[in-house]
């Protein structure tokens, strides 16, 4: 799909690789609408890219999902695409997982996405088209000590996004994925559980937002199923 003059959303834009995103879309002549829920962010990059909208919103609250795609809609009168960035990851060991963040990871990896999707799609099909790109983990094809809550979210990412792919092909919808590997975010500082129980992992020593970006980028452009940041990912992957 063409950047140049489509509408956007992009989840997780206040930071990391929804932000180097956003910044890629907007550079491509894209329109984004910035969404996540640290407003004073998404303000100072709305005054900074042309033609964006900050929309604050919780993607483990659905109403909130819905509603930023519907002003998204009221502020552009379409949408051409949707990045399904924003997530967190989670560290506990399966015998110490407490169901209360088992929940709020899943609602924001996996069902705010769906819902994201679902809020989406009657106006791609309107417009006889569009692009979806989920932002998945090469964790999803691994199996971590202390990390199961975050790859089984991933897992179901994976699982959901191929079987949209399917599904919205006859409506012109294509829906694709990227798999980052350890890239250089706020990502492990924002990660829940206790310290020390997850995977340790240098996250300044990882790929650069900006090359994250360029995949979502090439997945729009080209409408590939799957982009992974590396080889060890695409074979974990089997692809
Ligand atoms: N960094 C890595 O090593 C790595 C590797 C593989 C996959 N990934 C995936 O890449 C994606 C982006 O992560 P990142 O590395 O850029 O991490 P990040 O720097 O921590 O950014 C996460 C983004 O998600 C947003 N977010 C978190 N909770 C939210 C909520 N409840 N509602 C709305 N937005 C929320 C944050 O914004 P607010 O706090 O302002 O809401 C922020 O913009 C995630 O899906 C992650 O799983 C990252």
């Amino acid at each position: 799909m063409r950047i140049d003059k489509s509408v956007f959303v992009v989840t997780g834009a206040s930071s990391g690789i929804g932000l180097a995103t956003a910044k890629a879309l907007a550079a491509r002549g894209g329109k984004v609408a910035l969404v996540a829920r640290s407003g004073d962010v998404l303000d100072r990059l709305a005054a900074e890219l042309p033609d964006s909208v900050a929309i604050v919103a919780d993607m483990t609250d659905f109403g909130s999902v819905r509603a930023a795609v519907a002003r998204t809609l009221d502020h552009y009168g379409r949408i051409d695409g949707l990045v399904n960035n924003a997530g967190r990851s989670y560290a506990a060991a399966v015998a110490d997982i407490e169901p209360e963040a088992f929940e709020e990871i899943f609602r924001l990896n996996v069902l705010g996405p769906i819902v994201a999707m679902q809020a989406v799609i009657p106006a791609m099909r309107a417009q006889g088209g569009g692009a979806i790109v989920n932002v998945n983990s090469g964790t999803a094809f691994m199996t971590i000590p202390g990390y199961s809550v975050y790859s089984a979210s991933k897992r179901a990412l994976l699982g959901f996004s191929l079987t949209a792919r399917m599904e919205l092909e006859k409506d012109g919808i294509v829906v694709g994925e990227v798999y980052p590997f350890v890239t250089a975010t706020n990502f492990g500082r924002n990660r829940m559980g206790k310290p020390g129980a997850g995977p340790t992992g240098n996250y300044a020593e990882g790929d650069t937002p900006e090359f994250v970006a360029g995949l979502i980028v090439q997945a729009i452009e080209e409408g590939a199923a799957q982009v992974f940041a590396n080889d060890r990912i695409r074979a974990l992957a089997g692809a």
